[in-house]
């Protein structure tokens, strides 16, 4: 739906500056498109065909955030780890952008910067043929659990 697509995308200006400070170059960022998502959940699991190139899918119904970034999967709570607030994607900055205290995090859900204090927080995945299967009762925070965090991911 194009209105509420209009009011979850955010463009900002800075793309070149913001970009370099994550560390990313433009062709990183500038492939990410948003759409959103509907899986389909059975008890704990979510499963969604794995998405056929980079970007990000939001799924409202389970709050979760699904990225495909260079060739790895993510899934992510759609709330910020500091305060709850839902957490926005700029495509044109390549981030993710918390809109209550300006947080910031990577593509991959690492902070970078405002109030909160550890990465934005990740479900745990696993691939099952062309799909990928998000399990809703395995939940990491970077600052409690910085081994299990940095383990949900899929490599394609
Ligand atoms: S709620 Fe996101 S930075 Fe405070």
């Amino acid at each position: 739906m194009p209105c509420e697509r209009r009011t979850f995308l955010q463009v900002a200006a800075c793309f070149t500056l913001s970009a370099a400070a994550l560390g990313l170059n433009a062709a990183d960022t500038a492939a990410l498109p948003i759409t959103e998502g509907d899986g389909q959940q059975s008890g704990n699991e979510v499963r969604y065909p794995i998405p056929p190139s980079d970007g990000v899918t939001i799924d409202r119904k389970v709050q979760v955030i699904i990225v495909r970034y260079q060739s790895h999967l993510y899934a992510f709570n759609l709330a910020c780890p500091h305060e709850n607030n839902v957490l926005k994607w700029l495509p044109k900055d390549g981030r993710f952008q918390c809109t209550k205290h300006d947080s910031q995090y990577t593509p991959v859900g690492v902070y970078t910067s405002g109030r909160a204090t550890r990465n934005m927080d990740r479900l745990g995945v696993r691939r099952d043929g062309d799909t990928l299967v998000v399990e809703l009762d395995k939940f990491y925070q970077s600052d409690k659990n910085s081994a299990g965090w940095a383990a949900a991911v899929v490599a394609l």
